[in-house]
């Protein structure tokens, strides 16, 4: 596996969870709609195991929209989970979060009972970013609040709606091995802590089943060139296309690995989205087996 990924502090993250979720209404997910199923935190579903959970896709300017599609409606089917597409190009995303938790727990509102929201994700999925456009309106860093975490965030989105950021840092955690490879390719691993070949050539690998119209449009090639291409023969023409070459005409596959991963993470190769449900379901069966 090329993911050494040891992330600290999960224990610290957990209890902390543990801790705020005791008086939460509905817990918001934010999940990185390229990769939904490897950017949720298999954790937090089993710590929030019977709270009415808001599934939010959040990149999903850089996700496949009918592959979004796909994955809203696998959310939306099960019990007491609703499921969003957003990405930072939406003015208020607050009124849709809003909506969509109020539906989640229809008792709670009114200045007695405020909805209590508490929104997770691990890191690089867009969360600060979301929270600060979402926060304009009134914004609390609650350190010396009584029950509030240190550094954790309480804002308050309407009156009778807080939405409280998650304390500490929640990382992935890698249960399926294409998941890994992923979350890699997503950039939300260290680069330190992978090989970005190996990443390249799994990303390719999938491109070139689901994508190659997209890698043949971006690298200019004719999508024929890439009929039955391995994974290292299109690293191998796309290091070639941009001048990744080292003296003796060898291909440099570390230079081309990083101009595939920076082009997929920018958006450039398209809109991709590398895992869909059925698939997922089949790796999560295998990892288990394994
Ligand atoms: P985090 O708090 O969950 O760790 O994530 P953060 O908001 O810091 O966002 C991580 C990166 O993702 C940032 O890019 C941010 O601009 C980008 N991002 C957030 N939401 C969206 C979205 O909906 N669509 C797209 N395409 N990108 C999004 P960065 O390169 O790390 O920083 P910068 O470009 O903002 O300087």
């Amino acid at each position: 596996m090329a993911i050494q990924w040891f992330p600290g502090h999960m224990n610290k993250a957990r209890k902390d969870v543990a801790e705020r979720l005791k008086d939460i209404d509905v817990v918001i997910e934010l999940l990185d709609a390229r990769l939904p199923a490897s950017s949720a935190n298999p954790m937090l579903a089993r710590m929030a195991k019977g709270k009415p959970r808001l599934m939010i896709l959040n990149k999903q300017d850089l996700a496949d929209p009918a592959v979004t599609e796909q994955w809203l409606a696998w959310y939306r089917a099960r019990k007491q989970t609703e499921a969003l597409g957003m990405d930072a190009g939406e003015r208020a995303p607050a009124q849709r979060l809003i909506a969509a938790c109020r539906a989640l727990a229809p008792t709670r509102g009114g200045l007695e009972k405020p909805l209590r929201v508490l929104i997770c994700g691990i890191p690089n999925v867009g969360k600060s970013t979301l929270i600060n456009s979402m926060s304009s309106r009134k914004i609390a860093k609650t350190g010396n609040m009584p029950g509030v975490t240190k550094n954790e965030q309480r804002i308050i989105l309407a009156d009778d709606f807080e939405l409280y950021d998650t304390p500490g840092m929640l990382w992935p955690k890698i249960e399926v091995e294409e998941g890994g490879y992923n979350l890699a390719a997503s950039g939300a691993v260290g680069r330190n802590a992978m090989d970005e070949e190996e990443v390249s050539l799994e990303l390719l690998k999938y491109l070139l089943v689901h994508y190659r119209a997209e890698l043949a449009a971006r690298y200019k090639f004719d999508v024929e060139e890439l009929d039955g291409a391995q994974d290292w023969q299109a690293l191998e023409l796309i290091g070639k296309r941009r001048g990744a070459v080292l003296s003796g005409g060898r291909i440099n596959m570390q230079k081309a690995a990083e101009i595939v991963l920076t082009d997929f993470r920018d958006g450039q190769t398209g809109r991709i989205t590398l895992e869909r449900p059925e698939e997922w379901v089949e790796w999560e069966k295998r990892a288990k087996i394994l």
